[in-house]
């Protein structure tokens, strides 16, 4: 369902990019939260896409491991590669000039050891030129943080639901409900913030706790399903643009219905083949 907002057409002149020209950094969305300027990321996996998103002026763009279930036609983000990574993440980093573009680390190429996740960064960094990583889990994963944030790559940090998970967590569900696993949250975002992670995005949490969080750490949280309370928020690209068949999860909000579009588009082409009306006809309008 596309959504318009004509209303806020002043908020959409003061965001594009001629009006905050220089370059995203991660230490820049520190400065964001401190100012209180909300921080706006999408995922993106390619390089049209991510030339769109910039112009746009999308503060973050997520190479997010969710190609796998978006993108590649995996049921959940398990089976993706470092090598699917490097090749989507060096697509979205030629089309980008001021977004920040952040990788994320696939499942085990991380939590093996910390040498493992030094490996691994770097070859984000230096053979797909991203600008930081962003890898899930809570306290024990903070010393492999640590690590990495020492060798000078940034670390965006991922807690709540956790999507290289799923399966100890019992499926797609909230996290965090009860005093103890909010507790436990707590403390991990703490350790990854003492670690050195530049940021943290919220993942399925409930509004409250999303809200504790984001005042107890100076870093900026991002959330996606965890209520308007964070510093900023995070969606997928195709969930956004309505490019799936999927259905619409509660916390998402389509802007765009490209799938429609696409559908609709093919059809007429398809249509326009077997008539012969293309190529020999006039070209439709616009
Ligand atoms: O891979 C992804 O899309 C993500 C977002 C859900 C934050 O990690």
């Amino acid at each position: 369902m596309a959504t318009s907002n004509a209303g806020h057409q002043q908020v959409v002149e003061a965001t594009r990019p001629s009006a905050r020209p220089s370059r995203v950094t991660a230490p820049s969305l520190k400065d964001m939260k401190a100012r209180g300027e909300k921080i706006v990321m999408l995922t993106c996996y390619d390089y049209p896409s991510a030339r769109l998103l910039d112009e746009a002026g999308i503060d973050v763009l997520l190479v997010g491991d969710s190609v796998g279930d978006n993108v590649l036609g995996y049921e959940n983000t398990l089976p993706v590669t470092m090598d699917d990574m490097v090749h989507h993440a060096a697509a979205v980093s030629r089309g980008c000039r001021r977004a920040l573009v952040v990788a994320d680390m696939p499942f085990l190429s991380y939590q093996t050891s910390p040498e493992d996740a030094l490996r691994n960064a770097g070859r984000l960094i230096k053979e797909a030129g991203v600008h930081a990583v962003k890898l899930e889990g809570g306290a024990f994963i903070a010393s492999t943080v640590g690590k990495l944030v020492a060798s000078g790559i940034p670390v965006m940090a991922h807690v709540g639901f956790t999507p290289q998970s799923v399966h100890q967590l019992g499926g797609y569900r909230i996290q965090g409900r009860d005093d103890q696993a909010a507790q436990n949250l707590l403390a991990d975002a703490r350790a990854l913030e003492d670690a050195g992670a530049f940021a943290i995005v919220l993942e399925l949490i409930p509004e409250s706790l999303a809200s504790r969080i984001t005042e107890a750490l100076t870093i900026p949280t991002i959330g996606i399903g965890a209520g308007p309370m964070c510093d900023g928020q995070v969606l997928v690209f195709h969930d956004v643009f309505g490019y799936t068949t999927r259905r619409q999860l509660r916390h998402v909000r389509r802007y765009a219905d490209l799938a429609g579009t696409i559908k609709d588009a093919a059809t007429r082409f398809a249509a326009d083949v077997r008539s012969g009306e293309f190529p020999a006809g006039e070209p439709p309008p616009g």
